[in-house]
Parts: structure tokens; sequence; C-alpha cells
């Protein structure tokens, strides 16, 4: 697992936000006070997760809203789709969100 450092000032309230990474959009959440990195597009249909809103723990895709677990990935039963999400970890000088070595060669190559 490699950890990069997220170097973006966050809202403290509830938001959904997309950053970038190393060139690369992410869907960023803080739903109920907890933070939440998701991959931005959706699976469905290519949606822009970042659009979307939280509702019940999930994420919800503003095109057809399909729902992901923000906790799993999982989507909503029926869909039998899900996204990928990322451990995230706030630490004293910042916000850390993890990949591990297979991710980061779909996501920076
Ligand atoms: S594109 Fe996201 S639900 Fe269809």
């Amino acid at each position: 697992m490699k950890w990069i450092r997220l170097n973006v000032e966050l809202p403290e309230d509830d938001f959904v936000h997309m950053v970038k990474l190393e060139g690369k959009k992410l869907c960023i959440v803080r739903c109920q006070g907890k933070l939440h990195v998701l991959q931005n597009s959706c699976p469905h249909a290519g949606g822009v997760l970042s659009g979307g809103w939280c509702k019940n723990g999930n994420i919800v895709c503003p095109i057809h809203r399909y729902e992901y677990s923000l906790e799993t990935g999982k989507g909503l039963a029926g869909q039998g789709d899900y996204i990928d999400v990322y451990p995230i970890e706030e630490r004293v000088d910042g916000i850390y969100i993890g990949f591990r070595d297979s991710w980061i060669k779909n996501l920076f190559s």
C-alpha cells in the first residue's frame, strides 16, 4: 500500500467534491462527518459521481441515480455493480489516501 498526501483544504461540513491526485480525478465525500474517497466515474454509464450526493450512507449518481455504498463501494441490490473505494487516513500533517500496487498501476499509468 502506498499512501499519498492530499494537498487540498477540505470543508468541515459534509460535502461531495472532485479532487485531482497525480492528475487523476477522484470523488471525495464527507458524509455525517466521515471522509470517503471513491472512483469518480460511475460504472453504469460514466456519470460523474462527484456531481452526486449522499443518501443513507451511499453516493448517488446524478445521471440515473444508481447508488453505491460509501463504505464498500457495492451497488444497491439489483444493480450488480460496484465502485472502488480507497482507504483514507486523517493524520496530523494532512489527509492520506492509500493505493494498492494494482490500483496504482491502473490509476497512475
Ligand atoms: S451513469 Fe451513473 S447511474 Fe447511470
